[in-house]
C-alpha cells in the first residue's frame, strides 16, 4: 500500500468497509486464521496497492470474550486491519437483517420483504435502530485512529449512516463514501421508510462515488424529489454546502490475472481441465449464491438452449460455480434449494451414464483454480437480474487473451457500460433471448470473437482498481471541507 513519489502516498487512506479483506477462524483461546474474504468490493481494493492504508471492518466472526478480541486485534493489525467487534444480535438486525434483506434487495429492484408486511413496521423499526448503531460503532474505530491529515472512505450500503456519524465527531475529516451496488430509481428508494435519513446522512459526506453515470443521476434525483434540495451538475448543494456526486467506475487488478496465468501450476490446472472437458465446448458461471445474480434464469436458459439444439447435448458443458454467501438470510437458503432442484431435474433430464450437462458447485475456488477455468473458458455467462458492476465479468476477459472467448452479460450490470461494445448483452430475465445468445456465442466466427475481445480486453487493462481509488482519492482531496456542517436527526 506504498508509494514515495504520489502525492496521496504523504497521506493515510483509512477505509472503512463492513467487511475486512480477512474473514477470521478461531483456532483457539488466544490464535486466530484469516482467510481471504469473497465479494466484489474486496476484489477491488485488494487491487489498490498504493497508498498508506488501514483497512477497519468486521472480521466475519462473534469474539465475545477480551482474550479472543486481543488475539484477533493482534493478527489483524500484522495485515494492516483493525476490527469493529459486533455482537450477534446486531449482527443479526443489522448485517442480516437491514443491509441484506432490506437495502441490498431494494437497491437491486427487488423490492422491500413481501411475506411479513404487517410486521415490517416493527421489524424494520428495530433493524434500522440495529443499523444506525452499528455505524456509530464503526465510527467509534474510525475515531479512534484518525490522524489530522488522514482520508476516511467509508464502502457500501451497510455504512450510509457513517458519513454523518463521522462529521458530527470532526468537522473537518475529509470524507468520501462509494456504494458497491447499483443506486435505484428515486421512485424505488422512495419506498424506503428510512429514505429521507440515510440520503441526509451520506450527503454529509464530501465526496459520494457510484460505477455508474446512471446510479449517480438516480441518487440525485432522490435528494432533489425526495428532500427537495438542488441538484447541481457537480453534486446536491444543502444551504449553500456542496456535496460532490460522481461517477467512478471500478476496474480489476488486471495483471495479477494475466500474470497467473503463466505459473505452472495454473498451467497445470489448464491441462486437466482440458483433458476432462475435451471435445466438449465449456460454458461458465462464477457467482456469490445471491438472487441478484440470475442463477435460476441463467440454468433455464440453457435448458432451452439444450431443448431447441439436440446437435449439442453432448458438445457442450456448463459449469455454475457459486460460492454460498450470507446463509443465515433466509431468502439465500431458499435459493439454494431452488438452484439445487432445477440442475438436478435438466441433469436428469439431458444428462448420460457418462456425462452431465451441467457441473454445479457450491463453493469457492482458490485463484488459480479460477484463473485456470477463465482461461479455459469458451463462453462465459454473467446474468445478474442487477448488478453494481461485476467483476466476475472483467476478471473473465482478463485471462481471455489467447483463447478469445465470448462474454454473455446482463445488460443489467453496471460491466454492459464498459463491456457492451465487446460482450452480447442480453435480457437475463428473457430465457429465450438468453438461450439464442448461447447459440450466437458458440458459433461465432474467430473473427469476430478476436474483435470483442480485443474491445473488452484494452478496457479491462486499461481501468484498473488501481486507477479507480486514484482518481477517487484525489478527488476527494480536491473538495473543500467546510468547517460548518449541518447535521440533521
Ligand atoms: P459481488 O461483488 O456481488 O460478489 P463481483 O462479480 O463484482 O460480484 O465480484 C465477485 C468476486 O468474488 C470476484 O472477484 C470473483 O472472483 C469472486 N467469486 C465469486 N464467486 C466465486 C467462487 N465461486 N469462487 C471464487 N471466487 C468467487
Ligand atoms: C458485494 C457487496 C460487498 C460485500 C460482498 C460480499 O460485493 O457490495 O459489500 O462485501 O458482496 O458479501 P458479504 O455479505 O459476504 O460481505
Amino acid at each position: 500500500f506504498e508509494r514515495e513519489d504520489a502525492k496521496t502516498a504523504r497521506q493515510r487512506l483509512l477505509v472503512v468497509a463492513n467487511r475486512l479483506p480477512v474473514s477470521a477462524v478461531r483456532k483457539s483461546e488466544d490464535s486466530w486464521s484469516l482467510e481471504i474474504s469473497g465479494g466484489g468490493l474486496v476484489t477491488a481494493l485488494l487491487g489498490v496497492k498504493e497508498f498508506e492504508a488501514r483497512w477497519i471492518g468486521w472480521a466475519g466472526v462473534n469474539v465475545p470474550d477480551e482474550i479472543g478480541q486481543k488475539a484477533l486485534t493482534k493478527a489483524l493489525a500484522e495485515q494492516r486491519c483493525i476490527p469493529v467487534f459486533l455482537d450477534e444480535e446486531i449482527v443479526h438486525q443489522y448485517y442480516n437483517g437491514y443491509c441484506n434483506n432490506i437495502l441490498w434487495p431494494l437497491f437491486h429492484y427487488l423490492g422491500l420483504p413481501q411475506e411479513d408486511r404487517l410486521a415490517t413496521t416493527r421489524s424494520f423499526q428495530s433493524q434500522f435502530a440495529a443499523y444506525k448503531k452499528a455505524n456509530q460503532m464503526f465510527a467509534d474505530v474510525v475515531n479512534e485512529h484518525y490522524e489530522d491529515g488522514d482520508v476516511v472512505w467509508c464502502h457500501d450500503y451497510h455504512l450510509m449512516y457513517l458519513p454523518k456519524c463521522l462529521k458530527k465527531h470532526n468537522r473537518s475529516m475529509k470524507v468520501g463514501w462509494f456504494l458497491h451496488t447499483p443506486f435505484p430509481s428515486s421512485e424505488i428508494h422512495r419506498t424506503l421508510p428510512s429514505r429521507s435519513e440515510l440520503l441526509h446522512s451520506v450527503l454529509a459526506a464530501d465526496l459520494v462515488g457510484f460505477h455508474t453515470y446512471d446510479y449517480a443521476r438516480h441518487f440525485v434525483s432522490a435528494c432533489t424529489r425526495i428532500l427537495g434540495l438542488e441538484g447541481t451538475p457537480e453534486g446536491v448543494e444543502d444551504q449553500g454546502r456542496l456535496t460532490r456526486v460522481a461517477a467512478f467506475p471500478i476496474g480489476i487488478d488486471s495483471e495479477r490475472f494475466i500474470r497467473a496465468l503463466e505459473l505452472p501450476q495454473v498451467q497445470e490446472h489448464m491441462k486437466d481441465l482440458k483433458e476432462r472437458f475435451a471435445g466438449r465446448k465449456v460454458m461458465l458461471g462464477v457467482d456469490r449464491l445471491d438472487m441478484i445474480k440470475g442463477i435460476p434464469q441463467k440454468i433455464l436458459a440453457f435448458e432451452k438452449f439444450l431443448e431447441e439444439n439436440p446437435a449439442w447435448r453432448d458438445k457442450v458443458v456448463l459449469l455454475q460455480i457459486a460460492v454460498p454467501t450470507r446463509t443465515d438470510v433466509p431468502e439465500y437458503q431458499k435459493l439454494t434449494s431452488q438452484v439445487h432442484e432445477i440442475v438436478g431435474r435438466i441433469n436428469g433430464r439431458f444428462g448420460t451414464l457418462t456425462a452431465v450437462p451441467i457441473h454445479h458447485l457450491d463453493r469457492s475456488l482458490n485463484f488459480h483454480a479460477l484463473c485456470a477455468l477463465y482461461a479455459v473458458t469458451d463462453v462465459a455467462l454473467v446474468t445478474s437480474l442487477r448488478d453494481g458492476m461485476n467483476l466476475v465479468s472483467y476478471e473473465f476477459v482478463a485471462c481471455q487473451d489467447a483463447k478469445k472467448g465470448v462474454l454473455i452479460l446482463s445488460e443489467f450490470a453496471g460491466a454492459a457500460q464498459s463491456l457492451g461494445a465487446g460482450a452480447i448483452l442480453v435480457n437475463p430475465w428473457n430465457i429465450t433471448e438468453v438461450a439464442a445468445a448461447i447459440d450466437q456465442a458458440l458459433n461465432m466466427s474467430p473473427d469476430e470473437r478476436e474483435k470483442r475481445h480485443k474491445h473488452n480486453f484494452s478496457h479491462v487493462t486499461t481501468h484498473t482498481a488501481q486507477q479507480w481509488a486514484e482518481t477517487f482519492v484525489s478527488e476527494l482531496n480536491d473538495t473543500v471541507v467546510e468547517a460548518e456542517i449541518r447535521t440533521r436527526d
